[in-house]
């Protein structure tokens, strides 16, 4: 599974949009995808019951450059785990990343820093690659509960905890220390940035981090593609 070498932008749509909500955002999108950097990978990360129809999307030549992710994954495989969607119930369905830990699945889910490493394990299983989330203050704790062999196989988001839907995106500088220590922990993975990422801040955090996750500013297609621009 190769690491992605271009910087990723990922809409995290979290539990937002019905079936035609989405579709609308897609027919929207639909207009500007050809016209992005080139060397961008934009990545979609819907609701579950959204990730068939993003995935027939995505399958159309002009959505070439952009990849689908789902928001999580079962730390259990395939089997008696009601209500849990396994790596294997994903097949079929083009999914790249899985974004694991996000600070909501943490604090409203209870996810541990174990449950996390397991979503790892599973995602490489299903050959998803995974993208575990981090708070400065739990960087070692979260490596050292994935095994070693694995951990240059992620894709690491730093999402400090205020910044998130909050408007307080954190300073560049600040980014860039937790970004180095983040490198020390985990290798040489590569490493985004997500909190209050919007057109306006896009460009400068690509200067320092390999991608970002957009919650709130990428709701809206129009918007979205405004900092698909921005990020020029
Ligand atoms: P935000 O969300 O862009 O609304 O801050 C980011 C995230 O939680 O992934």
């Amino acid at each position: 599974m190769p690491h992605p070498t271009q910087p990723l932008i990922i809409a995290n749509w979290k539990s937002h949009k019905n079936e035609d909500e989405a579709y609308q955002w897609l027919k929207t999108f639909e207009e500007d995808v050809a016209t992005f950097r080139s060397d961008l990978e934009v990545v979609i990360a819907p609701a579950f019951p959204l990730v068939p129809m993003v995935s027939e999307f995505l399958a159309n030549d002009q959505w070439q450059k952009v990849s689908l992710a789902v928001q999580d994954i079962s730390s259990f495989p395939a089997g008696a785990y009601t209500g849990a969607v396994a790596g294997q119930n994903l097949q079929g369905f083009e999914v790249k990343y899985a974004v694991v830990g996000h600070s909501e699945r943490r604090r409203y889910f209870h996810e541990t820093h174990q449950d996390v490493a397991n979503k790892v394990d599973q995602a490489l299983a299903a050959k998803i690659t995974p993208i575990v989330c981090v708070d400065q203050d739990y960087v070692e704790a979260q490596a050292s509960a994935i095994e070693a062999a694995v951990l240059t196989k992620c894709v690491v988001a730093y999402e400090p905890l205020e910044a998130i839907g909050s408007g307080n995106f954190q300073p560049i500088d600040e980014v860039r220390e937790v970004v180095a220590q983040i490198k020390r922990v985990f290798g040489a993975v590569p490493i985004i940035y997500g909190g209050s990422v919007s057109a306006a801040n896009v460009k400068e955090y690509l200067a320092v981090v390999d991608g970002v996750l957009v919650g709130t500013h990428s709701l809206k297609a129009a918007e979205f593609s405004q900092l698909l621009t921005a990020a020029l």
